[in-house]
């Protein structure tokens, strides 16, 4: 369901393994999970809205001529005061080696794009560039960012940088800013700027945009850079021109430069070169067979050779990029028992066993009984396909017959997404002496971060997606072999401060089949969201925007269907051709109701339930909390099967049996028989409702299985989305008390209404035995038909409704497919009465002539009339039986 947001969640047993925290989405921890829609908190209230423009200026306006010379303005250099420390170290940058050529550039264009690699000075140093040359004097810089934590912390490193306050340079991401009147240079997440537009198409008070880390390619950069083509050709002929930089740490930007829908002319290009030290590349001979995912043989590779480097290589860091944060924490099992550390620090990780509930301290531990022997797997250099350097390898091969290890101690470090910023930051701080560093990473340190001394790359080739189908949004994750783009990428992190080696466990044929380049976003992921976004920007022709890549077709269809089901677009079908009538279906226009919902910076599913509750002021803290807890996702702590090591297992087992019991707990929180059937939601509910109570400290939420982040993200959201309620709804009797009782009886019965409302098409009905073939008897118990798949659908084990007496409706938020692919799973469970679908999905419902009952059929108190209602998917269509109507 939840379109907008990021992946998350935790590992799980065997092969349910349905969940997200796996997977690493180019994102760290502090990514936006509903990057697509951000909310303006600050300057929406001091700008009387722009008239809107309309879709017919989209065509008229012509695209922009790059070429065209626009009169230089002298513009006035402005002097900045800098440190000699930092003018010291800004002149190793590469980037200050263009600033001549970008500043000449932006001056005779109205767009360019520079790239450069990470590192190479472009975020910090193109802002201070525009400043010096008298920018910030017309409006502000404003530079978007992907990530909330690159916004903040690039703001106050130039701020440093310029020896100037944060009253100038400053931020804005979504729940916080510290943007003054002086406000010169502008760091903010590409989500702030979509919602900023909606306020100001033009953005009058920007002298200069840079779109930071396009190549990222994330849906919201896409959709700026789509707009701004159209945007700075409206300011150049209103006289007040507006400069677009598009920054790339890649050379992929022919989506950019070749592209005539976006712009015609093709953008000047300024690269910047970097010095980057030879990496020479190793493939190995044969690729790890890894049909079945699962057991990853990729792992035991990368093991096997990380111990030949660390035991035959000279010195220099370990980067091993591998799938997810399960695989990082088996191989940094593997590793430490294999390479222990010093004696008190492996004392100091015993001691740490003791407190089961530190999630800090769940992590590696050495391991006594270690199976691996590598005596049995003597390595033999002709792995290395080119051989080129490979030939220190073979010298100290015998290191490997000897069973105790006398190596140096490996230095192994984890780094994923969902690891606390604490703990990521560590791959920075200076290695122990005589240690030897090894970072055993998700894609996360593909190109987010650089990290300092890394000279030995070990590439498994693989990466976790959590993959969309284009219809149904039903998600799955897969293991899959990365890009040429992604794999080059990371050999080029061995060479950042010498020359180094990257070994590719794969063979080099295999690496031909790669695809050139990741996908963007805005091809993978549903776009309900940023649809129903641009709609409200008046942009009703979706499918004529010129995105760099647009969505696939059927994932706009999809898209369309949704918001005209949840009421918050409307299509008016005039009598036409048919291929009118199919035009027509994708320029539905924006209603009112559908205006209330992109109020709201989240999946427009929980914009409507959001909607749906304002008749009723004392349930909204409730829908809003549910939401929230929807939203940021991976509220709870879910400890993984781990069959490489006992002790952990023990206290996994003690951890998972804690969280059942807590979530029983929290299902029924208050008693009253409706509560357990709002099921999952009602666990989130009572989670956030105590985690509150008890203050929300990182030791109360550690101890009941929550993740401390997450739960300060909902209350943040739910903060944000109240204050929404209140203003854009004139709901001032709302309360905004993060405390909150828990609902009554009655409370829940609505909530599951007002649920549903957003859910029209997440709904299932247990297959009843009668209807299952008899074969299937005992494979289909518990089955429950879905209107997304033909395929039964099982109720995740993790729902507090996955036990009998199963529910006959649900709705769920997630169907999701095993990673196995065998079977599918549904999660986030409420039970609902299917009479209500007639009221509050209508869209899905059919209505037959008014009954002709005995007793008086139309009942003129309530305005009600009785009618048969089907309920239809397509060819699904369930009878509900005679339902009163109003
Ligand atoms: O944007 P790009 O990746 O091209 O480079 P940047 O973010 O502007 O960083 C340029 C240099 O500044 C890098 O060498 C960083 O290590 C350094 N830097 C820093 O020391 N502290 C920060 N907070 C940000 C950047
Ligand atoms: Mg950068």
């Amino acid at each position: 369901s939840s379109e907008s947001e990021e992946s998350s969640s935790d590992d799980q047993e065997d092969e349910i393994s349905s969940c997200d925290e796996d997977v690493e989405a180019k994102e760290l921890e502090e990514s936006e999970t509903t990057k697509a829609c951000e909310v303006n908190a600050n300057s929406a209230e001091d700008k009387k809205p722009e008239e809107p423009i309309l879709e017919s200026d989209f065509k008229k306006t012509n695209c922009t001529s790059s070429k065209e010379k626009l009169e230089v303005q002298p513009a006035t250099y402005v002097h900045v005061e800098r440190t000699p420390e930092i003018q010291e170290s800004r002149l190793l940058l590469p980037i200050l080696a263009e600033e001549q050529e970008i500043m000449e550039a932006v001056k005779e264009h109205l767009i360019i794009i520079v790239c450069g690699q990470t590192g190479s000075g472009k975020t910090t140093q193109v802002p201070q560039f525009l400043f010096e040359a008298g920018f910030a004097k017309d409006g502000i810089i404003g530079i978007t960012e992907p990530r909330r934590v690159a916004a903040v912390s690039m703001s106050k490193r130039v701020a440093t940088e310029m020896n100037l306050s944060t009253n100038i340079v400053s931020y804005q991401i979504r729940y916080e800013n510290n943007v003054t009147s002086e406000t010169s240079i502008k760091f903010m997440t590409d989500g702030v700027l979509t919602r900023e537009l909606k306020e100001d198409f033009l953005l009058s008070k920007y002298s200069v945009i840079i779109l930071d880390e396009a190549h990222e390619r994330t849906s919201n950069t896409d959709v700026l850079i789509g707009l701004l083509s159209r945007i700075v050709p409206l300011r150049k002929k209103k006289g007040n021109p507006l400069k677009l930089i598009i920054m790339s740490a890649t050379l992929r930007i022919e989506d950019f430069t070749k592209n005539e829908r976006l712009f015609k002319t093709s953008p000047p290009v300024v690269k910047i070169d970097v010095r980057q030290f030879p990496v020479t590349v190793h493939f190995n001979k044969k690729t790890p067979i890894s049909d079945d995912d699962i057991t990853c043989p990729y792992l035991d590779e990368a093991y096997r050779k990380i111990c030949k480097i660390h035991r035959t290589l000279p010195s220099g860091g370990i980067l091993v990029f591998v799938t997810g944060r399960q695989e990082v924490h088996a191989l940094m099992r593997k590793l430490n028992s294999k390479f222990p550390k010093k004696n008190n620090e492996a004392r100091n990780q015993e001691k740490s066993k003791l407190q089961v509930l530190n999630l800090d301290n769940y992590e590696a531990k050495p391991r006594d009984d270690l199976e691996e022997d590598d005596r049995t797997r003597r390595l033999d250099l002709s792995e290395d396909e080119d051989g080129s350097s490979g030939d220190e390898l073979m010298m100290e091969d015998d290191a490997l017959t000897s069973e105790m290890d006398s190596s140096i101690p490996l230095h192994v470090l984890p780094l994923y997404s969902l690891l606390s910023s604490e703990k990521q930051r560590q791959v920075f701080a200076p290695v122990p002496e005589g240690t030897r560093l090894c970072v055993v990473a998700t894609n996360v340190a593909e190109t987010s971060l650089t990290i300092p001394g890394i000279k030995y790359v070990v590439d498994t080739g693989k990466v976790k997606r959590k993959l969309y189908d284009k219809i149904t949004g039903v998600s799955s994750f897969r293991v899959t072999w990365v890009s040429k783009a992604s794999a080059n990428q990371r050999a080029g992190r061995a060479g950042r401060t010498e020359p180094g080696h990257a070994y590719r466990l794969y063979s080099s044929a295999v690496f031909q089949d790669f695809d050139e380049f990741d996908k963007p976003e805005i091809e993978t992921k549903p776009v309900a969201g940023l649809v129903l976004q641009m709609k409200s920007m008046k942009i009703d022709r979706v499918i004529n925007f010129p995105f760099p890549t647009p969505p696939p077709h059927e994932a706009l269809e999809s898209a369309e269907k949704l918001l005209i089901s949840l009421g918050a677009i409307r299509v008016l079908l005039n009598r036409g051709t048919l291929k009118e009538m199919k035009q027509a279906q994708f320029s539905g226009t924006i209603t009112d109701l559908g205006h209330r919902i992109s109020a709201f910076p989240v999946h427009p599913r929980f914009g409507k339930m959001i909607t749906m509750a304002t008749k009723h002021i004392d349930i909204i803290p409730y829908v809003i909390t549910v939401v929230a807890g929807l939203t940021v996702r991976e509220i709870f702590f879910t400890p993984s099967h781990d069959p490489d090591n006992d002790a952990n297992e023990e206290q996994n087992r003690q951890l998972r049996a804690r969280l059942s019991h807590l979530k029983s707990l929290w299902s029924s929180v208050g008693g009253g028989p409706e509560r357990k059937l709002l099921g999952d939601l009602m666990v989130l509910l009572g989670a956030i409702g105590s985690a509150e109570y008890s203050g929300a400290t990182p030791s109360f939420c550690v101890s009941n299985c929550l993740r401390p982040k997450a739960i300060i993200e909902v209350r943040k959201l739910r903060a944000q989305l109240t204050g929404i309620v209140r203003s854009s709804l004139g709901l001032d009797d709302v309360i905004i008390d993060p405390k909150m009782e828990p609902p009554s009886d009655e409370q829940v019965r609505l909530l599951r209404k007002i649920v549903l409302s957003g859910l029209g098409d997440h709904v299932a009905r247990k297959i009843s035995m009668e209807e299952i073939p008899s074969e299937r008897r005992k494979e289909w118990k518990g089955a429950y038909q879905s209107l997304l798949l033909d395929e039964p659908v099982f109720i995740h084990p993790e729902s507090v409704l996955s036990r009998d007496p199963l529910p006959t409706y649900v709705i769920f938020q997630d169907l999701m497919e095993a990673l196995s692919g065998k079977k599918s799973y549904i999660r986030d469970i409420s039970s609902i009465e299917p009479e209500w679908l007639a009221h509050f999905c209508p869209h899905y419902c059919h209505f037959s002539k008014p009954l002709d009952l005995p007793e008086p059929r139309y009942d003129v108190t309530t305005d009600q009339v009785k009618c048969h209602v089907t309920a239809s998917y397509g060819r699904l269509s369930w009878s509900l039986g005679a339902v009163e109507i109003d």
